[in-house]
């Protein structure tokens, strides 16, 4: 195949992906339990990362409350930043580290480190700055977070002695960008 077929076909598949899940985006269902082995999950695009929206604004019409389920490879860990919302983790297989700074100086500054372990629950203050790592050379990291006022309005920084103001803003965030220009006109 040329690259010019090559590329179209990738076109018509991707805009077919797409129309599937933009199809789903903002639909309760008319039954209320959900089976989460059957949930659409995603790197969306960070390596080692497996995320599942389990409960979400754009995806099914949450007001309040977001419900995550993220698994990070050994190794793998989110980019340091901060959201103007609460998040609460459990953590349901494996072990890492919890960076996290505080929102009070210009910059992050240097982080504190907590271990963090199966059944061992954390939460992040609005607009601390944090990263969550797994640290660990064999197991996955699961957890699930639960996040206020969705859709996530995440600020990133390179590293911790970035400025807050030069943070980065990516919003609609990765796994909600789908659903969004579908969902915006009711937000
Ligand atoms: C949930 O989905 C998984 C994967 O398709 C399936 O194996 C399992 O039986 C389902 N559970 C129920 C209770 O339907
Ligand atoms: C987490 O808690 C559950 C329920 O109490 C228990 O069965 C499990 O062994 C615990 N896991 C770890 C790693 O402590």
């Amino acid at each position: 195949m040329g690259r010019g077929a090559c590329r179209m076909l990738a076109l018509v598949i991707i805009s077919r992906l797409f129309v599937s899940v933009a199809a789903s985006c903002s639909n309760q269902g008319s039954f209320p339990v959900r089976n989460i082995s059957k949930m659409a999950q995603s790197n969306f695009g960070r390596g080692g990362l497996s995320h599942i929206t389990v409960a979400g604004a754009l995806l099914h019409g949450m007001k309040e409350v977001e419900l995550w389920i993220q698994t990070f490879a050994p190794g793998s860990r989110t980019p340091i930043h901060r959201h103007s919302c609460e998040e609460v983790f459990l953590v349901l297989k494996g072990r890492g580290t919890l960076l996290i700074a505080s929102s009070s100086q210009r910059s992050p500054g240097k982080p504190q480190e907590y271990p963090i372990y199966a059944n061992s629950t954390f939460s992040i203050p609005v607009n601390d700055p944090h990263q969550v790592w797994n640290t660990d050379k064999n197991e996955d990291l699961q957890m699930l977070a639960v996040i206020s006022r969705p859709p996530v309005k995440v600020f990133i920084y390179n590293d911790w002695s970035m400025p807050h103001t030069a943070a980065k803003l990516k919003f609609p965030y990765y796994w909600d960008q789908e659903c969004f220009h579908d969902a915006k006109d009711e937000l």
